[in-house]
């Protein structure tokens, strides 16, 4: 679908991202996770431009992402060397830091707090931008607050509609689900939000398995309704999907289902599954929530993965999504 506000991501594009981004404006960008709404990090109106458009509240922390080979100590300090060593195995990738924050870092972008989230996102339009403006960019995900974190430049558009005046389509994004957000409490590593990174990366870096406290999060992704589609979501391990989705589809309800493993479920609207892949599967989840409800579906049955590797980043996610989709009233939360 044309739209002049989408751009690709030639050299012209580039520059007309960073010139945008240097005016002040908001940008919309790929990384490897999701769909970015960006602001130079050091211009306090357009970080606030970046919440009024989300319609997220102020008090909301946002995550600065940073080019390559940039210096920490601009940002943090007292870095504890464990983080050091996760940012040289997980940089550029799927991994935010939390860290206390360099006096420099604004108010805007930190709620307030002492601490700052940073990371370099794996993603060479995300990278050339941020080679060319030379600074930070803080950016959430770009979907209005409480809503599916977009994967494609189309799905920025359908959330933000006409709030954002430039997208940079880089394509759908390759790990589809968030970052992981890592906090440190002395040298020990906590995990504040499962992402693109699991638990068992971390552990073969830091030599333990880490603590999972979304509860230490001033975050949205940390509050029960993030993450949620318009459908109903069901969740069903692997040895009752099948079941559970036929019983929906003899009920009369337009079903969708995405399982793990392939299944046939006879009578389902519409069904996919992730090959068996846990990386796949993180890839679709949002991408068939959105779909599930442009198709207009009556329920979602999705296999809940193993609570391993990607699957715990997965897991959380659906099992927020499932809740906001019990209290779902369809006029309240229509707002994409
Ligand atoms: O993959 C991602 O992380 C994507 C892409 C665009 O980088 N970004 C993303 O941003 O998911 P957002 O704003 O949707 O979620 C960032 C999370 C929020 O839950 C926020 O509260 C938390 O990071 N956060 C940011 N700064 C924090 C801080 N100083 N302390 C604790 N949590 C923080
Ligand atoms: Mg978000």
């Amino acid at each position: 679908r044309p739209d002049d506000r989408v751009i690709d991501d030639s050299h012209r594009s580039i520059d007309l991202a960073v010139t945008t981004l240097r005016a002040g404006s908001v940008v919309a960008l790929p990384t490897e996770t999701v769909y970015g709404l960006a602001a130079d990090a050091s211009n306090p109106a357009a970080v606030r431009r970046v919440f009024e458009l989300k319609g997220r509240p102020c008090d909301h922390p946002l995550i600065v992402h940073l080019g390559l080979g940039v210096n920490l100590s601009d940002w943090a300090r007292r870095i504890p060397e464990v983080a050091i060593r996760l940012a040289e195995t997980f940089w550029p990738g799927p991994l935010t830091m939390v860290l206390e924050r360099s006096p420099s870092v604004l108010d805007e972008v930190t709620g307030g707090l002492d601490t700052v989230a940073l990371r370099v996102p794996h993603h060479t339009v995300a990278l050339r931008i941020l080679k060319a403006l030379g600074g930070g960019l803080a950016a959430p995900s770009a979907n209005r607050f409480g809503r599916v974190s977009p994967t494609t430049a189309y799905d920025v558009v359908a959330s933000l509609g006409v709030g954002v005046d430039l997208v940079v389509d880089g394509g759908p994004c390759r790990v589809g689900i968030e970052s992981t957000i890592v906090a440190f409490d002395g040298q020990e590593v906590v995990i504040l939000r499962p992402g693109g990174v699991s638990p068992e990366a971390i552990a073969r870096v830091i030599g333990y398995r880490t603590r999972i406290v979304p509860e230490l999060v001033r975050a949205p992704g940390s509050m029960a309704s993030h993450y949620a589609p318009a459908v109903s979501l069901e969740l069903r391990g692997a040895s009752d999907i099948v079941d559970h989705a036929t019983r929906l589809v003899v009920d009369g309800r337009r079903v969708g289902v995405l399982s793990l493993a392939p299944v046939r479920v006879p009578g389902a609207t519409l069904v996919w599954d992730a090959e068996g892949d846990m990386a796949l599967f993180a890839h679709l989840l949002y991408a068939v929530m959105r779909q599930a409800d442009a198709e207009g579906l009556d329920v979602l049955a999705v296999e809940l993965p193993p609570d391993e590797g990607l699957g715990v980043a997965i897991r959380d996610r659906l099992c927020r999504a499932a809740v906001r989709s019990q209290q779902h009233d369809k006029e309240v939360v229509d707002d994409h």
